[in-house]
């Protein structure tokens, strides 16, 4: 551990915070991570992962970063831990409605949806957004296409999936779900969670698969992938890019988070569905 400072360091700046840890403590622990956990956050946004870095030392009470590698050390389980702590989980059914409402009118326009819709679902965190697109699917084609159709959910957190795998939500998760759809597609279960219809649960395979290391799932016509880039450097997301790009068929639709874009090359090959929503169809 001689490689990493003795103390973390204190912020100087006065209007934009300084980095808690370091920047060659924070690559070091994150080529650590890299080597023995296989978790690869190197090409991650720094400041944001630096902050939940620092938020991980002072919970384990460590006053540096080498303090922490001891720590990792001694307990490998605190490498899961780490983690979870640092992708952020953040979701909530049909988030952002009008990207839902966009995506259903565009589906009707998907070309070879006859025998069944595949749709990914990726960084799909506990699971709201991937059974708000098996909702969707339900709702938007014919009972035979949905009962052919399956929407698979990947994240990096094997926690999340199996939280995801529960199906079961607290009502501020379903701010966005109107009373209609709730009473048809949840039931209440031990009067504190809604819990997703056993219908609309078999539409959705979960597994975990980190996008930066893995295989991306193929042949599907529609994919959301929102909210992951925006913790990627443009590297990353140009790699990351590519996977998808391989995963989408041609015709098929891409959403996004709407602070994210896609990346310069490829810009020509997707076209935008709507003002600012993110929302692509692939060249046919
Ligand atoms: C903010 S959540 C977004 C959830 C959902 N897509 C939404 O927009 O509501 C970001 C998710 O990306 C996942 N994630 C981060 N890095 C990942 C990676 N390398 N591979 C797969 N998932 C990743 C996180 O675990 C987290 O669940």
């Amino acid at each position: 551990m001689s490689g990493f400072s003795r103390t973390a360091r204190k912020g100087r700046g006065v209007k934009r915070p300084a980095l808690a840890v370091c920047v060659e403590d924070l690559n070091m622990l994150l080529e650590k991570v890299y080597m023995e956990s296989g978790a690869d956050f190197r090409s991650y946004k720094k400041a944001s992962i630096a902050r939940r870095v620092a938020k991980r030392l002072a919970m384990c009470r460590c006053a540096s970063v080498a303090e922490y590698a001891a720590v990792l050390d001694k307990d490998p389980a605190e490498y899961d831990r780490l983690r979870s702590m640092l992708t952020i989980k953040v979701s909530e059914f049909f988030r952002e409605p009008e990207v839902f409402e966009a995506v259903r009118d565009a589906l009707a326009y998907v070309p070879g949806l006859s025998n069944g819709v595949r749709a990914w679902c990726c960084g799909c965190a506990s699971g709201e957004e991937a059974y708000s697109i098996a909702i969707l699917l339900a709702e938007a084609v014919s009972g035979e296409v949905a009962g052919n159709s399956v929407v698979f959910a990947t994240d990096i957190d094997p926690e999340a999936i199996d939280r995801a795998r529960m199906a079961e939500y607290r009502e501020e998760s379903l701010a966005n779900v109107t009373s209609e759809r709730r009473d048809r597609h949840f039931i209440m279960s031990s009067n504190v969670f809604w819990k997703v219809s056993q219908a609309i649960r078999s539409l959705v395979r979960f597994g975990t698969l980190d996008i930066v290391k893995g295989h991306p799932i193929s042949k599907v016509h529609l994919l959301f992938c929102r909210n992951v880039f925006i913790y990627f450097n443009q590297e990353l997301q140009k790699e990351v890019f590519n996977k998808l790009d391989y995963a989408l068929r041609p015709g098929g639709l891409l959403v996004m988070g709407k602070a994210e874009q896609v990346p310069p090359g490829w810009a020509h090959r997707y076209h935008p569905i709507g003002r600012d929503l993110n929302v692509f169809r692939k060249n046919a």
